[in-house]
């Protein structure tokens, strides 16, 4: 008899979601994670520890920006960068403990070790194989090379986002090699520190898949804050030398090569599958074109008992789509009806301003020749957003023009993050714009540019 009704190899949000749902609907299940702690990249090297050296520079950017106009007199903050990073070092600890708290309360047992999968139902830990009925790969991401590109990472100089995490200093000149999400957040987090940095991005606008318009106003409020843009430009070249780097790009447009100098070099230019030493190949498991393990709608691999979620599938690199999975999965293999809502899923870049959307873009509406309605609201309108010093930026909701039902939102705007979750729940109920329009909202909140841009689908705004 098997020892344990599932095993999941990896404990990021996909990995350690899943088994807390699989513990508490009956099923007997360990999880596999080679690291010192548990929560993957993103509670050790990834969201986490960003969002903590988000938070302290941008602390420092309210103190050399906003004390002084709101009666805050003395000397700016100067920057204990060791300190800053021991802060980031005890987010980390508080939330891996705090995974491991909740492995032990749910009876969850951690393999520790790497592993590898030596047959359906089979999983090898070290010396030791353990038996599962099920086993669900939840392996993550690594950062992707530069394509085409002669980029060697040694993670001091030339780092990815981990390196990123933990410089040894404050670089004077970083260049970002990918303007999206992870190139922008740590773009800003340098560059509030005092970085100057340079981003070089291959297309001609930075977050591809971002709405156009919400692109063009964060470019232009990044640029605001100092960060310089090449966009359509690829590198192709980091040579470094000592602790300093050049990096070589050409530009689309004429084909003419250019050089950066640096003292850090950020490589963000996507994520790739984490498959390797899995033991997939030998045991026959298919993967898609670009790497990912093939699953069908119930997450089940080509191999009968084996599944896969997360980074390691199809679909946006992102915890929370991870953690759904993982929910979902669990939630079948107990005889559940599990599903995700893939239309319903938001994405955040946690800069500041945030930038958050959710659903279509008005670019992918013109292009299924869609017709709809667009009803816009600007923060400067929103007297919470004046009070605090974040008035750029503002809100976009898309409606069906017929039956004024929500087809997305998209926002750039203080607490962006967290206003879109309104959204992804109306949405989700099938809402119309008017339902949101509707709704009281509390005064004065961020969130009533919200109902604002849902009242601008309609007869109008009123504070616009
Ligand atoms: P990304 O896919 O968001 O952006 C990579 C960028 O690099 C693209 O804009 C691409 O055009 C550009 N690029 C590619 N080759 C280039 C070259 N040779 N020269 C110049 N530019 C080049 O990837 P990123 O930022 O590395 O993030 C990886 C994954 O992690 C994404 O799926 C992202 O969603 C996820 N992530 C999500 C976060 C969040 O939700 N807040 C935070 C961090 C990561």
């Amino acid at each position: 008899m098997a020892q344990y009704d599932v095993i999941i190899i990896g404990s990021g949000p996909g990995g350690y979601v899943c088994a807390i749902r699989c513990a508490q609907l009956g099923l007997k299940t360990a999880v596999v994670e080679g690291r010192e702690t548990l929560g993957g990249t993103c509670l050790n090297v990834g969201c986490i520890p960003s969002k903590a050296l988000l938070h302290a520079s941008h602390q420092l950017h309210e103190a050399e920006h906003n004390f002084a106009k709101m009666g805050l007199k003395g000397k700016s903050p100067s920057v204990d960068w060791t300190q800053m990073l021991s802060y980031k070092q005890d987010v980390i600890d508080q939330n891996t403990k705090g995974i491991e708290f909740l492995f032990k309360k749910n009876k969850i047992d951690w393999l520790k070790g790497w592993g590898s999968i030596l047959a359906a139902g089979q999983v090898k830990v070290g010396d030791d194989v353990h038996e599962a009925k099920h086993i669900i790969i939840a392996s993550g991401s690594d950062s992707a090379a530069v394509p085409g590109a002669d980029v060697t990472v040694d993670e001091k100089v030339v780092v990815t986002s981990t390196g990123a995490l933990e410089l040894s200093s404050i670089p004077k000149e970083m260049v970002v090699i990918g303007g999206g999400v992870i190139g922008l957040e740590l773009g800003s987090v340098y560059a509030r520190l005092g970085s100057a940095v340079t981003v070089v991005e291959y297309l001609d606008a930075i977050t591809p898949g971002q709405d156009a318009e919400v692109a063009k106003q964060f470019q232009r409020l990044l640029q605001k804050q100092g960060l310089k843009f090449i966009t359509g430009a690829a590198v192709s070249k980091v040579t470094t030398k000592g602790s300093k780097a050049d990096v070589t790009y050409t530009l689309r447009k004429d084909e003419s090569e250019h050089t950066l100098k640096a003292d850090c070099v950020l490589v963000a230019t996507g994520r790739k599958p984490h498959t390797e030493g899995l033991g997939l190949d030998a045991l026959g498991v298919k993967l898609t074109g670009r790497g990912q393990i093939a699953v069908d709608d119930h997450y089940k691999t080509s191999v009968e008992g084996i599944y896969a979620i997360g980074d390691v599938i199809e679909g946006p690199m992102l915890a929370h789509k991870a953690e759904d999975e993982g929910m979902a999965i669990a939630e079948i293999l107990a005889g559940q009806a599990g599903h995700v809502n893939y239309e319903v899923i938001p994405g955040v870049i946690y800069t500041h301003p945030e930038v958050a959307s959710v659903g279509l873009t008005e670019e992918q509406l013109k292009s299924e020749g869609r017709a709809y309605k667009v009803g816009k609201f600007a923060f400067m309108g929103n007297g919470r957003a004046k009070a605090n010093f974040a008035g750029d930026g503002f809100v976009k909701m898309l409606a069906d023009k017929e039956t004024d039902r929500i087809l997305g939102c998209h926002v750039i705007g203080p607490m962006a993050g967290d206003l879109i979750h309104e959204v992804c729940v109306a949405m989700e109920f099938g809402a119309a714009a008017e339902d949101l329009a509707r709704t009281c909202h509390a005064h004065p909140t961020y969130s009533e540019a919200m109902r604002e841009a849902a009242l601008a689908c309609g007869d109008g705004a009123i504070h616009a």
